[in-house]
């Protein structure tokens, strides 16, 4: 059902209870509203939005500035398009926006009220932060857990091998995608979940990328909630599939760890030094004190993969698509590579990215143009804040348009331009103190997963560009490629990355 029906449908029903709900309300004195685009009855600024919201509220930003708002259906939101607005928002009132803005996608399974991405700030989401912080994404565990990616890298780096013998184009971003969906389940659960080519692992990856899609599809339930029992679009009902069936899968390994456990069979897999999250959760859950229960871990576990699978894998295809685009960039990374680690080593390892600047802003380059989490996750107003002479009302939705704030030419110079010099000049980095780069976000809500994200990004671009020269298929120029963007819940490539590995 396309918007114009869904519209007729039910703007004479949304009209009366917007009457009867607030016709007779008195106007409210003090700060206005930040500016903003004109509104239309019953739909506000809706058809400003377009197919590319980032790219069309940069353009409103021109006119109306940094911090503006927006009336969608009978919702307020409000959107940052300027680094030094964010600067505020984090600093100074980062626990009144602490909040989240949840979809009704979201609320599939009663997600919502467990998931650490939505739960409000409170005990229980402090609880999470804190056993993610400490446990599973503390350099300790990090550190212990190494040799496990390194052996996944080098299974992405076979791959790549036989496409080359076999001189077949990869698919980067899929490719991609098996890599970090191995990873993590090997973290997690010591298996692996994906495989490369093999329409056995398309089930989970079709899974987690139903769901990705469904959350990236606008949804007119969002911008009118009265009809959220009629869920028009069908999304939450798809997003309850999706969810049901990956919570399944999940409970089974939990289970099956469970029961392993009481055994006394417990195997890390090979290669591995260390407990993985499932059994470290396991053990936290039965201390008495810390009040996590197995709906708590599976929630946990699915948290880390869904968030943590499309962000790093459409950097990674992004970046190839960069250093293809731009062959001297490449030849110089690759320079780089072979300086350091001369031509022997099998991959590019987490303990050497510390010596590697240029691949290190490669990486800060590709979020900088094309930042995966565009708008950050929507936070909310948990109050009514005054904001540079302005009032953003309680429960208001706060975007911030991270994809705008790196095309601002008062910060970057041919903002345009893929550019990974400008990092080597400047200390930029994207940990959430400068507020130019904040890919990953900043204050409270920042990612927590954004140490393991730092090193799985640096091993799997730096083997692919230091074991592969790489051409694009289809035998374009490296100029003709197509670059542009297509929204999602993640910032995707709108044509995949289709690229020819060659030997070195
Ligand atoms: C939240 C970016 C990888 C787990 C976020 C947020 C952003 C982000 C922008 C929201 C911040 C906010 O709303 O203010 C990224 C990027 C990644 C990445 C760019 C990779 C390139 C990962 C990985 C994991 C992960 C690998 C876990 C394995 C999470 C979780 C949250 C989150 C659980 C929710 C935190 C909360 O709401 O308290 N990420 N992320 N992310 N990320 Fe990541």
């Amino acid at each position: 059902m396309n918007y114009t029906t869904i519209f007729i449908f039910f703007s004479v029903f949304i009209s009366f209870y917007t009457f009867v709900k607030f016709g007779h309300r008195k106007s409210v004195v003090g700060p206005r509203p930040p500016p903003g685009p004109y509104s239309l009855p019953i739909i506000g600024s809706i058809f400003k939005l377009g197919d590319k919201p980032h790219h069309s509220l940069a353009a409103l930003s021109k006119t109306y500035g940094p911090l503006m708002s927006l009336k969608l259906g009978s919702t307020t939101m409000t959107v940052i398009s300027s680094h030094k607005t964010a600067q505020e928002f984090f600093l100074k009132h980062d626990m009144s926006f602490s909040s989240r803005s949840i979809p009704h996608a979201a609320t599939a399974h009663n997600r919502h009220e467990i998931s650490m991405v939505w739960l409000p700030v409170g005990d229980q989401w402090r609880r999470l932060r804190r056993i993610s912080k400490e446990h599973l994404f503390s350099v300790r565990q990090l550190d212990a857990s190494q040799n496990l990616r390194k052996k996944k890298v080098h299974e992405l780096l076979d791959y790549v091998h036989g496409c080359l013998e076999s001189a077949k184009p990869v698919n980067v971003g899929q490719t991609a995608t098996t890599t970090t969906l191995n990873i993590l389940s090997n973290f997690i659960f010591s298996t692996d979940i994906a495989q490369y080519d093999s329409l056995s692992s398309q089930d989970f990856k079709d899974l987690v990328w139903g769901l990705m899609e469904v959350g990236g599809t606008p949804n007119v339930a969002d911008f009118f909630p009265v009809l959220r029992p009629f869920d028009p679009q069908g999304l939450r009902k798809q997003a309850c599939y999706y969810t049901g069936k990956l919570m399944a899968i999940f409970d089974q390994h939990i289970s099956a760890r469970i029961e392993a456990r009481t055994k006394g069979l417990v195997d890390h897999g090979e290669g591995s030094s260390s407990k993985d999250l499932t059994d470290l959760l396991l053990d936290i859950s039965q201390n008495e004190e810390s009040s996590i229960s197995i709906d708590d871990i599976r929630s946990l576990l699915f948290d880390i993969f869904l968030a943590g699978t499309d962000t790093t894998s459409s950097t990674l295809e992004w970046a190839m698509a960069e250093l293809i685009h731009n062959p001297a960039k490449m030849s110089k990374a690759r320079s780089e590579l072979n300086e350091i680690l001369g031509d022997e080593n099998e991959s590019v390892e987490e303990s050497d990215i510390s010596r590697l600047p240029y691949l290190q802003a490669i990486v800060k380059e590709t979020l900088r143009l094309h930042p995966p989490v565009t708008f950050l996750v929507p936070h909310k107003a948990i109050t009514d804040v005054e904001i540079q002479g302005y009032m953003v009302r309680k429960d208001s939705q706060v975007l911030c348009n991270l994809w705008v704030m790196g095309q601002d030419p008062n910060v970057w110079s041919n903002p345009q331009r893929f550019d990974p010099e400008r990092f080597l000049e400047t200390g930029i980095d994207y940990k959430g103190h400068d507020f130019e780069l904040i890919p990953f976000g900043a204050g409270r809500r920042i990612c927590p997963g954004l140490p393991l994200a730092h090193r799985l990004l640096h091993v799997m671009l730096g083997s692919l560009i230091y074991k592969f020269e790489w051409k694009i298929d289809g035998g374009l120029s490296p100029q003709d490629m197509d670059m542009s963007d297509k929204f999602g819940f993640t910032l995707h490539k709108s044509l995949p990355l289709m690229a020819i590995p060659v030997k070195v």
